[in-house]
C-alpha cells in the first residue's frame, strides 16, 4: 500500500495531481475519520463540565498538545497554546509583546525578505501603532540570509528578529543555528521568534536544540483541519507575556474592576477553541509517527527533489525563458520549486495548469517583498508532500513545456 492510497481525495479525483500543498496539505483518513469519530462520541466543551463528554474533549485536547511537544520537542504542554492559525499566532504574539511593554516605540524588529506577509503584516501594525521600526535582512545570491547584512543591522535597539525557517516561496532553509549564535553573542536579551510554517510539515525543528524564544506555525500545512494554529514560547517568558487578547477560560478570576490571568497555556487561549481541529492535529501527527516520523518524510522528500531538479535540467534547456527562482541545490531546501516566466501572464499559466487538473499556485504567494526584491510579479509555484509521486512530477513539466509551447487559448480549445 502506498502512502497515496491514505489520502482519500486521489480515489475521488483518480486524475488529481496535486502540487499545492505549501498552501494547505491534503487529509489523511485516519485525520478525517478521527474528527468524525469525536464528533460522534465524545464531543462536548472543554475546560467547563464536570461530565464524561466533556472530560473525553479535554483529553483529546490535551493530548493533541502532548502529540506538538512530541513533534518539535518542546518540553511540556505549557509552552505550548493554540490559536486560529500562523497568522493568528503571529499578531497574538506581537500585540503581547507591546501589552507587556516588552516592544515600545523606537524599538526595532527585524525580518528577512522572504518573510510570508503573516510574519510582516502584525510587525508593521506595530509600527504605524505604537512606533517601532521595521527593518529587512538581505538575502544573498542563494536567497539564504545574508550574514553581513544581518550583522550590520543588529544596531542595539533591535528587540526582536523574526524569520521563517524555510520560504514557501523559494524553498530555502534558513541556517537558524547561525542566526542564534549570532544573536545570542550580540545581544541575548533580543527575542528569537521563528515561523515553522512550512519547515514544521517537512523536518524536525528541534525546539530544544534549536533554543530559540518562539515559533509559530499552522495545523493545516501539516495536514490537519483549517483553524488550528501553534504557538510555541518558552515557559519562562511566556509566564511574563500579558496577553493581548482575554475572556472566558483565560482567566483566574473576574471581577468589575480587573481580572486575573489563568495559568498557562490557556492564559492565551480565550474562548471556546477548535476542539475538533485539536483532535485532528493529534491524528496527523500520529499519522506522521505511524509512517516512520520525520525520517520517513525526509527519505521522500529528498527523492522528489533530486527527480525535480533532474527534470527541471532537461526542462530548461528547451525553455530558456522559465527561471528557477533559487539555485539548483539540492540541500538545504525543502520541496517548493517557484519558476519565474514573462512569457505568459501568470494567472493564465495557473489557469492552463488547472485545465491539465494540475494544481498549482502562480502570483506572489503572500510574499511581496521578496518579490519586489527579484523585481518580478510573481512566479508559478509547485510544492511538493508526501503522497506526490514522479509522475505528478513528469505531469507538471510537461503540461509547463505544452503550455509555453502552445499557448493558453490552443490548451483550452
Ligand atoms: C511561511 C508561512 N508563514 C505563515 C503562513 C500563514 O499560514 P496561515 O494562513 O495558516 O496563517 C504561511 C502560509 O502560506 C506560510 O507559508
Amino acid at each position: 500500500m502506498s502512502i497515496r492510497t491514505d489520502f482519500p481525495v486521489f480515489s475521488h479525483h483518480p486524475d488529481l495531481v496535486y502540487l499545492d500543498s505549501a498552501s494547505t496539505a491534503q487529509k489523511p483518513s485516519r485525520v478525517i475519520e478521527g474528527m468524525k469519530y469525536h464528533m460522534e462520541h465524545g464531543y462536548a466543551n472543554i475546560h467547563r463540565g464536570a461530565y464524561i463528554l466533556s472530560e473525553e474533549s479535554e483529553v483529546l485536547y490535551h493530548s493533541s498538545k502532548e502529540a506538538v511537544v512530541r513533534l518539535i520537542h518542546a518540553h511540556e504542554t505549557a509552552e505550548i497554546s493554540y490559536c486560529y492559525n500562523a497568522t493568528a499566532a503571529l499578531n497574538i504574539l506581537s500585540t503581547s509583546l507591546i501589552a507587556s511593554s516588552q516592544l515600545n516605540k523606537w524599538d526595532k524588529v527585524l525580518l528577512s525578505r522572504a518573510e510570508h506577509h503573516a510574519n510582516i503584516v502584525p510587525w508593521l501594525i506595530a509600527k504605524q501603532t505604537i512606533g517601532i521600526e521595521v527593518e529587512f535582512v538581505s538575502l544573498d545570491a542563494d536567497f539564504q540570509l545574508d550574514f553581513t547584512d544581518l550583522e550590520e543591522k543588529l544596531t542595539p535597539n533591535v528587540r526582536v528578529i523574526a524569520l521563517t525557517a524555510a520560504s514557501n516561496v523559494t524553498g530555502a532553509v534558513f541556517d537558524l543555528a547561525r542566526v542564534r549564535d549570532m544573536i545570542r553573542a550580540k545581544n541575548p536579551s533580543i527575542l528569537i521568534i521563528v515561523d515553522g510554517s512550512q519547515a514544521v510539515p517537512h523536518f524536525q525543528l528541534d525546539i530544544q536544540a534549536l533554543d530559540i524564544d518562539y515559533m509559530v506555525f499552522t495545523g493545516h500545512k501539516l495536514m490537519s483541519d483549517t483553524g488550528i494554529g501553534i504557538l510555541y514560547g518558552k515557559k519562562s517568558l511566556l509566564k511574563v507575556l500579558t496577553p493581548a487578547i482575554g475572556g472566558g477560560g483565560a482567566i483566574n478570576w473576574v471581577r468589575e474592576d480587573g481580572f486575573a490571568p489563568s495559568g498557562l497555556p490557556s492564559r492565551f487561549e480565550p474562548g471556546t477553541p477548535h476542539i475538533i481541529g485539536a483532535g485532528s492535529l493529534l491524528r496527523a501527527i500520529e499519522y506522521i509517527e505511524s509512517i516512520g516520523g520525520y525520517a520517513e518524510i525526509e527519505r521522500i522528500e529528498k527523492d522528489l527533489v533530486h527527480y525535480t531538479l533532474t527534470k527541471w535540467q532537461v526542462f530548461k534547456t528547451q525553455h530558456s525563458t522559465v527561471k528557477l527562482i533559487w539555485t539548483e541545490k539540492e540541500e538545504g531546501r525543502i520541496w517548493v520549486f517557484s519558476f519565474a516566466t514573462d512569457a505568459m501572464h501568470l494567472s493564465d499559466v495557473a489557469d492552463a495548469f488547472a485545465h491539465h487538473s494540475i494544481c498549482v499556485r502562480a502570483g506572489h504567494h503572500c510574499a511581496e517583498p521578496l518579490m519586489q526584491s527579484q523585481c518580478i510579479m510573481g512566479s508559478v509555484r509547485m510544492s511538493l508532500f508526501l503522497y506526490n509521486t514522479h509522475e505528478d512530477i513528469d505531469r507538471f513539466f510537461q503540461a509547463f513545456s505544452d503550455i509555453l509551447i502552445h499557448g493558453v487559448m490552443n490548451i483550452e480549445g
